[in-house]
């Protein structure tokens, strides 16, 4: 792999070629925000949270650090106006979705956005796809994954998988920023597989 070598917050960062600007920073200890990334999978490029300035032959735009890879003498800036207003926006947008969710309550402090700018549409998902990920990259097991398109676009369980599969794993439930999943689980086990949830705890 050939090592290449660019600019992160105006220091020299070495990096190999196909790294992604997320990787190149995260091993110079240049710290990114994330929110559908996991070293564990492949990269998603979802929630644009870890949008970055990148400069390439004296052009800057905004690019997704998780999906972006690294280009000899790229000058990246992982904090600008531009790209905290982007997250902050993001982070409203986000919040209307999932009001109660700590890690971007987190984030929305740290780039000044408001919880209220946006009306309430309360799905408590962000769509990050962690879980449908996790589920399907790691555990090979597919025991849920997304349904319907655009705005009506959710996570679900797949009843038959997830009875036989998640009871004694559940691996995916800290990967949730929010509290969609466990809702979406309790809810599946509830009316699709109860007799096995009580088989279970016997
Ligand atoms: S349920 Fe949670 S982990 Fe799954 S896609 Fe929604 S926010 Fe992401
Ligand atoms: S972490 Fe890069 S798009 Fe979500």
């Amino acid at each position: 792999m050939n090592e290449i070598f660019l600019q992160i917050d105006g220091r020299e960062v070495k990096a190999t070629e196909g790294m992604t600007i997320l990787s190149a920073a995260q091993s110079a200890g240049i710290a990114i925000p994330t929110l559908c990334n996991h070293e564990k999978m492949e990269s998603y490029g979802a929630c644009r949270i870890c949008i970055v300035e990148a400069e390439t032959f004296g052009k800057p735009r905004l690019v997704a650090a998780c999906v972006f890879p690294v280009q000899k003498d790229m000058v990246v800036k992982t904090r600008s106006e531009k790209v905290d207003r982007t997250r902050k926006m993001l982070l409203e947008e986000m919040l209307a979705h999932a009001p109660d969710s700590e890690e971007l309550h987190k984030l929305a402090e740290e780039y000044g956005a408001d919880k209220d700018r946006f009306e309430k549409e309360a799905s408590f998902c962000i769509l990050c796809g962690l879980c449908v990920r996790y589920c399907a990259e790691v555990k090979k097991k597919d025991a849920l994954g997304f349904v319907d398109r655009g705005a009506k676009r959710e996570i679900a369980f797949i009843p038959e998988i997830a009875a036989r599969e998640c009871w004694n794993c559940k691996e995916c439930f800290p990967l949730c920023p929010t509290s969609a999943l466990q809702a979406a689980y309790v809810l599946t086990e509830a009316l699709a597989f109860p007799a096995a949830k009580q088989q279970h705890e016997k």
